[in-house]
């Protein structure tokens, strides 16, 4: 069923909740947990398509992984013991899924064809391609960029050291996922720090990483290949990025005061709290504590003015899914937010670039863009925006989402369409939000 939903204004947020389990790391928990020597649990795993894709495509390629009352059981073969040919994976809308387990599939004796939605049909896959033909990997046309894809992994990959052109935690985790299989060691470099959960799941499992920064200020990852991946079990902290909708609505929305439970705090994924912090967002971080190698902590925040700021390129990887909910926040701030070498947008589930603006001036909001930046023109704290418009989803469930809570602070209803795509990462999407008093109606 495709559907609509609609966003009412609302006031008064408030309440306690608990957003479902981090994308990022229940992906690498499936994957890097199939690799353990022994059975782990997840707890807290995300149930959400692009997770259970990831569940499907790895049970088709052998391996036993069941949910079992609240915790989810994966029985590890350790490393590169993947076997068998003319596997079909479909991904459906994740991209992560699609390249992390390319990583994985290159460091065993395994052939597969990837393929998913149109959506990622239409995303870069060379980006992991270039590196992993390099381990020894073999793909039917090395130059295609799409899916489907067929790759052939190799028992003994090779070592590889790679100079990634862009800072991406999918292109560095399928590296060191072949890595894992490689009798030496590999090393990836990115021109600023991605988000880490590879590199912390399994130095948590026993494998040695090492990261550091160079002279010329770009960063270091190397992985000892063939590590004894130890069964421990995991607990997945929930999503900063889907914390970001309650969070951000509650700063927009009057009187309101909103706590979220339980929230990864990974520095490498805050730039988002940062910029709003920055912004003169009322945001405060309680309860810090560490949980499996990952920082967590229950995350506030409450009504405020915010002053839009120019955001620079060394935040985009910190922040890189954030950018659609931080443009709904600019919408409602004083003055202009400017966002700078954000080109990796234009590659996600849809061109994130043009899907803002586009939607944006659908409202007569005033935005400005160039291939790798974005303005925001705020219209201030006290702006009426008519709303009584529908937005496309564009298979972007980040777009759906932040356009949602943008219909909250709109004079009528704005319906954002198609919007099955919410549960590519927060299927609870809906009910959360109505929680706290949100006003969201299936159409
Ligand atoms: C992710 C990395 C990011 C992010 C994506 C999840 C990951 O992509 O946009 O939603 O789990 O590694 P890039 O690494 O391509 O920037």
């Amino acid at each position: 069923m495709i559907n609509s939903i609609s966003s009412n204004k609302s006031s008064n947020l408030s309440g306690e909740i608990v957003v479902p389990g981090d994308k990022s790391i229940s992906h690498r928990a499936l994957i890097i947990g199939s690799m353990v020597s022994g059975k782990i649990k997840v707890k807290n795993l995300l149930e959400s398509d692009d997770v259970i894709a990831t569940a499907n495509a790895l049970r088709r390629l052998g391996c036993n992984i069941n949910k079992v009352n609240n915790f989810w059981e994966i029985f590890g073969n350790g490393i590169g013991n993947l076997f068998g040919s003319n596997y079909e994976l479909n991904m459906g809308n994740s991209g992560t899924g699609s390249r992390l387990l390319m990583g994985l599939i290159a460091g065993s004796d395994v052939e597969a064809t990837i393929y998913g939605d149109a959506s990622l049909s239409k995303r870069p896959m060379k980006r992991v391609i270039i590196p992993l033909v390099k381990t020894g990997a073999r793909f039917d046309n090395p130059n295609n960029d799409n899916l489907p894809i067929k790759i052939r992994g190799s028992k003994i990959p090779l070592p590889i050291k790679y100079e990634s052109p862009v800072a991406s935690a999918q292109i560095k985790s399928s590296i060191l996922l072949t890595g894992l299989s490689s009798p030496g060691k590999t090393t990836v470099i990115e021109p600023t720090l991605s988000r880490d959960h590879t590199e912390r799941m399994l130095k948590y499992l026993g494998a040695k990483v090492d990261i550091e920064q160079q002279s010329n200020s770009f960063w270091k990852i190397s992985l000892e290949g063939l590590p004894l991946l130890m069964p421990y079990d995991i607990e997945v902290p929930s999503d900063p990025s889907s914390a970001a909708f309650p969070i951000v609505s509650s700063l927009l929305t009057p009187n309101s005061n909103v706590k979220v439970l339980n929230v990864c705090v990974n520095d490498l994924r805050i730039g988002l709290y940062k910029t709003l912090i920055e912004m003169g967002a009322n945001i405060t971080f309680s309860n810090k504590r560490e949980v499996n190698g990952e920082p967590v902590a229950d995350i506030s925040a409450s009504y405020s003015i915010l002053n839009g700021i120019t955001i620079p390129k060394s935040r985009v990887a910190s922040m890189i899914d954030e950018y659609p909910i931080l443009s709904i926040a600019a919408v409602k701030a004083q003055g202009e937010t400017h966002m700078e070498g954000i080109e990796e947008l234009r590659f996600k589930e849809t061109d994130r670039i043009n899907a803002i603006s586009k939607g944006l001036h659908s409202l007569g909001i005033e935005t400005f863009d160039t291939k790798d930046s974005m303005v925001i023109k705020g219209n201030g704290p006290d702006c009426k925006l008519e709303g009584k418009i529908s937005i496309e989803s564009q298979l972007d469930h980040r777009i759906a989402m932040s356009f949602l809570c943008l219909g909250m602070i709109t004079e009528n209803s704005l319906i954002v369409e198609n919007t099955d795509t919410i549960n590519s990462s927060f299927p609870s999407f809906v009910k959360i939000m109505n929680t706290i008093g949100a006003k969201l109606e299936y159409v």
